[in-house]
């Protein structure tokens, strides 16, 4: 159990971690290149060694990563597109590497691989990548039909047209990769539009990756070069100390070089509908990646309707969204969110549990949540059944709480923020 308790305000900046979507893009799409690509500014997180050690399951050298920790610039040697070697990959707790491997290897003739990984991502859907991957020719089998472990026998590939049943980045992502080796175009259609990291970064490393409306189409390649990436900072690591700012009487919180990609800005887009008015002054490209520092103080907050385009962009950020409205005024509805079930935990189930626990006024629906305002939260004890962001958002509840929050299984964090604890602590000591 680790306690947080209600705190004075936070105070000072920081830069928060690197961005994990755009770490594992990276180190794939290194992993596919020729010769080195120096990746700077790496995410150092449980899910993110995940996908080094991956690559160099596939025979890509990686250097600059060690048990003491990562350089600031890592060098990955590639395996180019088509040299991938045949491994047992343990995909940890990383739901992103899950779906986007696949689409990589799918396209190999002869090799084979076989996807698992912890028991949180044995119930993570794979279906959702399977059924396309399978339409283009691929050769897969999985548990029950639809879960990890995921076996991959490389087969030709042929490009197809995909409309996605559900806006998934992940989805959208393995697709693309699988268009790289396949004969054809691959376009993938997406009603609402999902983060394009990978489209960027295949873009940046010599493919040639198009969007029309809603329709991203990939050429096949020959070869990938991405030469330099930089990973800008994770604006959904961010959000906890946006949150937390907002929330916490007497704050104010500088957060730097944050990546604001307008596809991954939909909490600030809720919060400022909410009352919230957050600074965001741009600090230029990184990686190709648009960045800002973020200025954020409390504010008086009411409830809203979230729903809709907004679910995509702000997808990891609803149960902050979630535990924001239950200082609000007013009630807030979050509907459209029915994939919040399917992340590192039930997400639905697990917010409405913490939150009513600690005294909040929360229904589960089907999509969603309804949460009444109560003006704030007593306090209690929570459990993070595992997920990094059900940690984080308890400990966030802690500070803004009337008597305090216990979380169990704070260890989570280290999924993708093994610091959160102490950068929470130099924001607290910031105040004093
Ligand atoms: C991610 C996409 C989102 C998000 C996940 C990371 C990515 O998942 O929830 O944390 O890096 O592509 P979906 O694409 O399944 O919505």
């Amino acid at each position: 159990m680790t306690r947080f308790a209600p705190s004075g305000p936070l105070r000072g900046s920081l830069r928060p971690p690197a961005d994990k979507s755009i770490s594992h893009r990276a180190a794939l799409i290194a992993a596919m290149g020729e010769g080195e690509t120096a990746i700077e500014g790496y995410l150092d997180a449980a899910d993110t060694r995940s996908t080094l050690t991956a690559v160099q399951a596939l025979g890509a050298g990686v250097e600059g990563f060690g048990a003491a920790g990562l350089e600031p610039t890592l060098r990955v040697r590639g395996v180019g597109l088509r040299g991938p070697a045949p491994a047992a990959i343990d995909v940890g707790n990383a739901g992103t590497l899950l779906r986007l491997l696949p689409g990589w290897l799918a396209g190999q003739e002869g090799g084979s691989w076989t996807l698992d990984g912890d028991d949180s991502i044995r119930l993570r859907p794979v279906d959702r990548i399977a059924a396309p991957l399978r339409r283009m020719g691929a050769e897969l089998s999985c548990r029950e039909e639809r879960l990890p472990p995921l076996g991959i026998a490389g087969a030709p590939l042929r490009g197809i047209a995909y409309e996605m049943p559900v806006a998934s980045a992940q989805v959208k992502s393995c697709l693309l990769f699988a268009g790289l080796l396949a004969e054809g175009e691959t376009s993938v259609v997406e009603g609402l539009p999902s983060r394009d990291h990978t489209e960027r970064m295949l873009a940046a490393a010599g493919a040639t990756v198009e969007r029309s409306g809603g329709t991203v189409t990939v050429h096949p390649a020959e070869r990938l070069e991405p030469g330099e990436i930089a990973v800008p900072a994770d604006i959904s690591s961010a959000a906890f100390f946006v949150v937390a700012a907002l929330l916490v009487g007497g704050s104010e919180v500088v957060l730097e070089q944050v990546g604001v990609n307008p596809t991954r800005t939909g909490l600030l887009a809720i919060l400022e509908r909410m009352g919230a008015a957050i600074e965001v002054e741009p600090q230029g490209e990184r990686g190709g990646e648009p960045t800002a520092r973020l200025r954020v103080r409390p504010a008086a907050l009411v409830g809203i309707e979230v729903g809709g385009a907004e679910i995509p962009l702000a997808i990891d950020e609803l149960p902050l969204v979630a535990l924001t409205a239950c200082f609000a005024e007013g009630t807030t509805t979050i509907r459209d969110a029915a994939e919040l079930r399917r992340k590192e935990s039930d997400r639905i189930a697990t917010v409405t549990t913490a939150l009513n626990a600690l005294g909040g006024r929360v229904e589960a629906t089907e999509d969603g949540m309804v949460i009444e305002g109560t003006g704030g939260l007593g306090g209690g004890a929570i459990d993070s059944h595992g997920d990094h962001r059900i940690a984080m958002l308890g400990a966030v509840a802690g500070l803004a709480s009337r008597d305090g929050v216990e979380v169990s299984g704070m260890e989570a964090a280290a999924v993708s923020y093994p610091g959160f604890e102490s950068d929470l602590d130099s924001l607290l000591r910031g105040g004093a």
